[in-house]
């Protein structure tokens, strides 16, 4: 059915710089550290690399940048082994961070808005290239070779032992779209990467495809044209048999988002009254199946999925607070005021058998988390028990403030807080041989925002309690994902 259009939400105050906030102020050393001091005692069988991404400069030339989203990305290495910790990081090397410490601009496609559109009534970015190598989000292996990337369809590959850049990389037969999202899934069956691509220059077209983990060649699994305007999905959901893309209402104008120079923000609205529509693509067949209407919400990131029975779980992180804050259209103090948020963890039941297309849907625990990850590799796309996050508590203005287990058979959690700290995503490690879900650990890079600086956490994640913590000498910024590869050494060692 053709789109009618619809008005943008109303165009907020001028947009505000980045709040005095260790959180969002830049990292400019660039070190590698063979030991860290270590606090508490960390696991024997704790081996391997933690590589965390995420935007680490926050202004270029004299102008503060508006926007989380839009700082320049820095990868951090944590290593482990014998009980100790290294560490090492490094700005990739990419045009992004070329023109922003050399000529003071920004490049390509940003994610929020740049504060020259306001100041000079034009935009900040010297070239306008619709996409950025500004490859800030998460990053994966495939093939041997470790790459990073953001929510468009380009690889920025490092070498995971010195963290230095070594180019774009382009897959083979690499499906051409603008937007993709920086969650792949792992098949562990298929031994492939999943992930999707949307193409929108002529329609919308959702391409899933997948990637042989000994390959760099994208196959197409599935082509869905859904004959409307595109929607901003930022993770998707994979179980056995189904990939399910989820249809939040945040609507994308394609003429827009097409014109060079338009922030992503800039070209989304939000249309809660279009719902959320849940389309079940069957992985065999490659096409969808069946399609489900939900409930509008807001959501970065889907938590888990599952079938059980004849029903598809889909499990994500929820906000139903109108999106404008949470993308930071209209950047100020409350942007960081969380608490407002109202995050939930909220299962969406898809009866495969039923006759019925509306969506079933219920809260998991009694607190939502953001960042949400799993024992991935035991539980993806299979019932699970646990999912560790991030939360807030209510004296919390900035940012989130602890870190959060949620029993989703229980509808419990147990959390994680120290005063004037503000923790990272929780990356869940399994120990080797375990049998239980949450025999592991979880490590978090954690802001000290009282003396300025960051540890690395390791909380036992069955009692969540501290085993033991690594220093930094810096602070870390606020960063997004991070993978652990328990075949990498520790650095240095
Ligand atoms: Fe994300």
């Amino acid at each position: 059915m053709p789109q009618t259009p619809q008005p943008l939400p109303p165009f907020p105050a001028k947009p505000q710089p980045l709040p005095d906030f260790p959180g969002y102020t830049t990292l400019d050393k660039e070190v590698r550290i063979d030991r860290l001091p270590v606090e508490g005692t960390l696991p024997e069988w704790l081996s391997g690399t933690l590589i965390r991404n995420g935007p680490a400069k926050f202004e270029v030339g004299d102008y503060r940048l508006t926007h989380w989203f839009n700082g320049i990305g820095m990868l951090h290495a944590y290593s482990f082994g014998e009980g100790q910790v290294s560490y090492a990081n490094k700005y990739p090397r990419t045009t992004a961070y070329d023109l922003a410490v050399n000529k003071g601009q920004l490049y390509g496609k940003q994610f929020g808005i740049d504060p020259c559109e306001e100041l000079f009534g034009r935009h900040f970015a010297a070239y306008s290239p619709n996409i950025s190598d500004n490859t800030n989000v998460n990053l994966t292996r495939l093939a041997n070779r470790f790459f990073a990337f953001n929510e468009q369809p380009l690889n920025m590959e490092f070498d995971p032992r010195t963290l230095d850049t070594v180019g774009e990389l382009t897959f083979e037969d690499q499906i051409v779209g603008e937007l993709s999202t920086p969650h792949p899934h792992f098949d562990f069956e298929r031994r492939a990467m999943l992930n999707y691509t949307t193409a929108m220059r002529d329609k919308t077209v959702y391409h899933v495809h997948y990637t042989p983990e000994d390959t760099l060649r994208q196959t197409r699994l599935a082509t869905i044209e859904t004959g409307e305007d595109p929607r901003y999905m930022h993770s998707f959901a994979v179980t056995e048999n189904y990939v399910v893309l989820v249809e939040i209402p945040v609507v994308i104008d394609r003429e827009r988002f097409l014109e060079p120079g338009n922030p992503f923000v800039e070209c989304f609205s939000w249309q809660p009254e279009r719902g959320t529509r849940f389309l079940v693509v069957d992985k065999r067949e490659g096409r969808v199946v069946r399609t489900f209407e939900g409930p509008a919400f807001f959501a970065f990131h889907h938590i888990n999925a599952a079938e059980v029975g004849s029903d598809l779980l889909i499990d994500i992180a929820v906000t139903e607070t109108p999106y404008e804050s949470v993308l930071g259209l209209a950047p100020s103090e409350d942007q960081f005021d969380l608490q407002a948020y109202g995050y939930a963890a909220r299962r969406f039941a898809l009866s495969l058998s039923g006759a019925s297309n509306t969506a079933r849907t219920v809260d998991l625990a009694d607190a939502g988390v953001e960042m949400p990850r799993i024992n991935y590799r035991a539980h993806n796309g299979k019932p699970y028990r646990y999912a560790y996050g991030l939360g807030h508590s209510l004296r919390s203005l900035r940012a989130m403030n602890r870190l959060l287990k949620l029993d989703v058979v229980a509808g419990t959690h147990k959390a994680w807080h120290e005063k004037g700290s503000f923790p990272s995503e929780a990356v869940f490690v399994a120990r080797p041989g375990a049998t239980e879900e949450d025999d592991g650990v979880v490590l978090s890079g954690v802001l000290d925002a009282k003396s300025g600086t960051s540890f690395l956490l390791v909380l036992d994640a069955a009692s969540f309690e501290e085993l033991g913590r690594a220093r930094v000498p810096h602070h870390i910024p606020n960063d997004f994902h991070g993978v652990f590869f328990n075949d990498l050494p520790r650095l240095g060692g």
